[in-house]
C-alpha cells in the first residue's frame, strides 16, 4: 500500500508538470495570433496597440476607401488623385502628418476636408464607415507616418 501511495505522490506532479508543460507548447504551436508581429511604425509611433487582426481590419478599410485617392501605400497618388484640384495628403509623411492631433484627423476623415478648413475633395466618412473603424484609420494613418503628433 504504502508503494502505490509513493508512487502516486511522485506520478500526480509529474503529470501536471507534464501537461503544463506541453499545454504551453501546443499554444505556442497553433495560436501564432497571440505574438503580434510589429509592422512597419509600430514600435515608435501611436500605431502602437494596432496590431494583428485590428490592424488587419483598418488596412482593409483603407484599400476600400481612401486609396483611390491617396493611393496603395497612403503616398497621395491614387488613381483620382490627377483629376483633383489640390492634391491628397501624402500619409507617409511624417512633417505633415505630425501636425494633425488625432482628434483633427478623426474630424476630417468622418465630416470630410471641409470641416477643418481643407479641400472639399476629402468626402466625409460619417455615414460609410463607424466611429471604431474611424478610429483604426486614424491608428493605421499613424503607422503609415510613423509618426504622432507634435502639436
Ligand atoms: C475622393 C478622394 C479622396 C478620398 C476617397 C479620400 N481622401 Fe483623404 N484627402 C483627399 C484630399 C484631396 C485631401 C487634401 C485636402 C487638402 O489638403 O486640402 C485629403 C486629405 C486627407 C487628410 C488630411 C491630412 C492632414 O494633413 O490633416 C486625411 C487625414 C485624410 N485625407 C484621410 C483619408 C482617409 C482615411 C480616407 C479613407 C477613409 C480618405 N482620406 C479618402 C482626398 C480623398
Amino acid at each position: 500500500m504504502t508503494g502505490f501511495r509513493g508512487v502516486l505522490k511522485i506520478t500526480v506532479p509529474l503529470m501536471a508538470v507534464f501537461f503544463m508543460v506541453c499545454g504551453t507548447q501546443t499554444s505556442m504551436a497553433f495560436s501564432p495570433k497571440k505574438f503580434n508581429i510589429p509592422k512597419k511604425g509600430d514600435a515608435s509611433s501611436g500605431g502602437e496597440g494596432l496590431s494583428g487582426a485590428a490592424l488587419d481590419e483598418a488596412k482593409g478599410n483603407y484599400q476600400l476607401y481612401c486609396v483611390m485617392c491617396h493611393g496603395n501605400e497612403g503616398k497621395g497618388d491614387g488613381q483620382l488623385a490627377p483629376t483633383l484640384d489640390i492634391p491628397p495628403a501624402n500619409h507617409t509623411d511624417p512633417e505633415r502628418m505630425s501636425k494633425a492631433s488625432d482628434e483633427r484627423l478623426f474630424k476630417t476623415i468622418s465630416q470630410g476636408g471641409a470641416s477643418v478648413g481643407l479641400s472639399e475633395s476629402m468626402p466625409p466618412h460619417n455615414t460609410t464607415l463607424s466611429e471604431e473603424q474611424i478610429r483604426g484609420l486614424v491608428k493605421y494613418l499613424r503607422v503609415l507616418c510613423g509618426c504622432q503628433y507634435k502639436g
